[in-house]
């Protein structure tokens, strides 16, 4: 089973961005985390970020072989119809996560156009949200 890790724009500066709300763990770190557990279910998995819309689709097109993919659209999330059109598209199952609870925030950032689109919403779990979303994918879809 292969499984892309997507995440969009700013989310490279996890770790120095707005620590208070994202925490203080680097994307680098979290990455890891999410290999290790991985290694353990025997999923490979493939890690990408961008800061650019067009970019992103590109990676979703590109994988659409794949088996699953874990997705943190950041601020596309709340306004990007392309970015939900990709994923339908290529209808690749895809779990959103994010870091904070988008609910307790801005109203603006109550809304997700990926959400329609996903088979599962993880929110303010913290980078802990990638794992659950990882072994969510695993439970789901299986081990392949
Ligand atoms: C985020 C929440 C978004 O509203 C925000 O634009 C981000 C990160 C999160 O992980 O909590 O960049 O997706």
């Amino acid at each position: 089973m292969r499984v892309l890790v997507l995440n969009g724009p700013n989310l490279n500066l996890l770790g120095e961005r707005e620590t208070g709300i994202y925490g203080s763990e680097t994307l680098d770190r979290v990455n890891d985390r999410i290999r290790t557990r991985a290694d353990e279910l025997g999923i490979e998995v493939a890690f990408e970020q961008s800061n650019h819309e067009g970019t992103l689709i590109d990676l979703i097109q590109e994988h659409r072989e794949w088996d699953a993919m874990i997705l943190n659209a950041a601020g596309y999330t709340h306004t990007s119809v392309a970015l939900a059109d990709a994923i339908a598209g290529v209808a690749l199952p895809t779990v959103e996560v994010h870091i904070s609870d988008v609910y307790a925030r801005e109203p603006f950032r109550h809304h997700s156009y990926i959400e329609a689109v996903a088979m599962l919403t993880i929110v303010g779990h913290g980078t802990d949200g990638y794992i659950e979303a990882l072994e969510a994918i695993h439970e789901r879809l299986g081990s392949g």
